[in-house]
């Protein structure tokens, strides 16, 4: 069995205006996609590879299979993250421990939004649980917070594929536009199904 692509939990129009349609495609039609046929492409010359998941190969390849590897699971991961329902203030457990962590939801939003904004080049910013606290992580191209044993809740794509051809290179204006998109009820259930911390 090789790895597949996940379609999009909703429609490919449903995050607009905030996400393009055009947006989508390009990034889960095509950017997407492309790691998912890499990895198929390793694992014709390697078959060990089919017998791992996604979560397996973050934790135990290098290199090539290692980025395809990750960012397959972290895009699927991002979709996740966005909802066309989402946005607003957290609510439930993910609410208590924002609060808990940062002090304030406010305190939270600001802090997230300058990693996400300022993380140098292409990577991704993470809500994660870290033991009995959520904290804010970036990692750097494929990278993803498994490998650090931190629990991701909820992440921020920022490479420039992510939006570019919404907002050109105005990074900021996508991280406002994240926000609006947020997928509490995501973070809850990533709290709820299990614990790495
Ligand atoms: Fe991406």
């Amino acid at each position: 069995m090789s790895f597949n692509l996940p379609p999009l939990p909703y429609a490919i129009d449903a995050l607009a205006p905030h996400i393009s349609k055009e947006t989508l495609e390009f990034h889960h039609g095509k950017h997407h996609a492309t790691y998912v046929n890499n990895l198929n492409g390793f694992a014709e010359k390697d078959p060990s590879i089919l017998g791992k998941s996604l979560e397996d190969l973050i934790l135990s390849a290098t290199g090539p299979v290692f980025n395809n590897a990750a960012q397959i699971w972290n895009h699927t991961f991002y979709w996740n993250s966005l909802s066309p329902q989402g946005g607003g203030e957290p609510t439930g457990a993910i609410a208590t421990l924002i609060d808990a962590s940062f002090g304030s939801f406010g305190a939270f939003k600001e802090q997230f939004s300058k990693t996400a904004i300022g993380h140098f080049a292409s990577g991704w910013a993470w809500l994660v649980k870290d033991g009995d606290k959520v904290t804010i992580v970036d990692t750097h191209d494929a990278g993803c917070p498994l490998t650090q044993g931190k629990q991701p809740l909820l992440t921020c794509d920022v490479w420039e594929h992510a939006y570019y051809v919404d907002y050109r290179n105005a990074r900021a204006k996508y991280v406002e536009a994240w926000w609006n998109l947020v997928n509490w009820d995501f973070a809850n259930k990533n709290l709820a199904s299990k614990s790495l911390g």
